[in-house]
């Protein structure tokens, strides 16, 4: 594995796997009730520029179960980007503390962290990716469906942080991914080139949700506007109300087709409560694999 988890396009397809099998055994481990320390003595340094339940919470109880020690930073401690550049915040965080994970606003400042820090850095987010997360849906979709090669996953909605990382995965491990989006609101460019120059996959664009959703195995969705796109919300929730993952929608899937969402989910916007609480979603599996995958990935990154 490179330094450090920025990308899921920064890994091959073999180191996916590896990842899937040691989140497996940990969460195995964790199950039985059996101590890993593995990271005994290492400290994670947890910096923020946007609110989070999730990545907050699993990263620093990961490290803790993982026998180390988490901080968290939040975005009026460091004020990393505005207070102290990004570069020297690294260079300091890392004379300190084993490893990095920041959820920042800007790419480019998550790659200047990297650039600079001499400790590894993991992506906790930003305005282009979120590869933690997906990393945590394709271990939810190996565990119901036994595999991830050659499922059909639909992601419907905005062409976000979350779009651009499942192409990202996409670009490495073949699966299906349809991707329904209203025009205007495609994923970044230059990953979608990517993904589709490498031909692991089959990737389409489609801008009917019910075509996009026939015959698929998943179907997952997100926010329709992200953090730091609270502006244009309004806006949002009228040019994205017929992409709602909702009963009807789901039946032009496969009868057992999962649901997914990333959470925090806005109910009633871009998933009904009904299926969200119904008997296809498997959000909350999803939300606990972030503990365990990202407990694999600082295994690998510090070992
Ligand atoms: N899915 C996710 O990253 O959740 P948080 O924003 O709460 O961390
Ligand atoms: N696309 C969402 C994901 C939240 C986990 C956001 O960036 O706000």
């Amino acid at each position: 594995m490179t330094k450090d988890f920025l990308s899921i396009a920064e890994l091959t397809r073999d180191e996916i796997d590896d990842i899937f099998a040691l989140s497996q055994e940990i969460k195995s481990k964790l199950k039985q009730g059996e101590t890993y320390h593995p990271l005994k003595g290492k400290t994670l340094a947890m910096i923020f520029q946007k609110p989070s339940a999730r990545t907050r919470i699993s990263f620093e109880t990961g490290m803790f179960q993982l026998g180390g020690h988490a901080l968290y930073l939040a975005p009026s401690d460091i004020g990393v980007g505005t207070r102290e550049s990004y570069a020297d915040v690294a260079r300091v965080v890392s004379r300190y503390n084993d490893i990095i994970m920041a959820r920042l606003f800007g790419h480019e400042g998550m790659i200047e962290l990297a650039r600079h820090s001499d400790v590894p850095v993991i992506n906790g987010l930003t305005d282009l990716l979120h590869p933690c997360q997906v990393m945590a849906d394709t271990l939810t979709i190996l565990e119901h469906l036994g595999r991830v090669e050659g499922v059909h996953i639909t992601f419907v909605g905005d062409g976000n942080n979350l779009a651009n990382s499942w192409l990202n995965f996409a670009s490495k491990y073949p699966v299906k991914l349809n991707l329904a989006i209203p025009e205007g609101f495609d994923p970044d460019s230059a990953i979608l080139k990517n993904a589709r120059a490498n031909h692991a996959s089959e990737i389409n664009i489609l801008r009917d949700p019910a075509e996009a959703v026939k015959n698929a195995d998943v179907i997952y969705t997100d926010v329709w506007a992200s953090m730091g796109q609270e502006a244009e919300a309004e806006k949002r929730n009228k040019v994205f109300q017929s992409y709602q993952i909702n009963s009807a929608l789901i039946r032009h899937a496969k009868p057992n087709v999962l649901v997914m969402h990333c959470l925090p989910a806005h109910r009633g916007y871009e998933i009904t409560d009904e299926v969200i609480d119904g008997p296809h979603s498997i959000v909350f599996d999803e939300a606990e694999n972030r503990l365990h995958v990202q407990k694999a990935i600082m295994v690998k990154l510090l070992s």
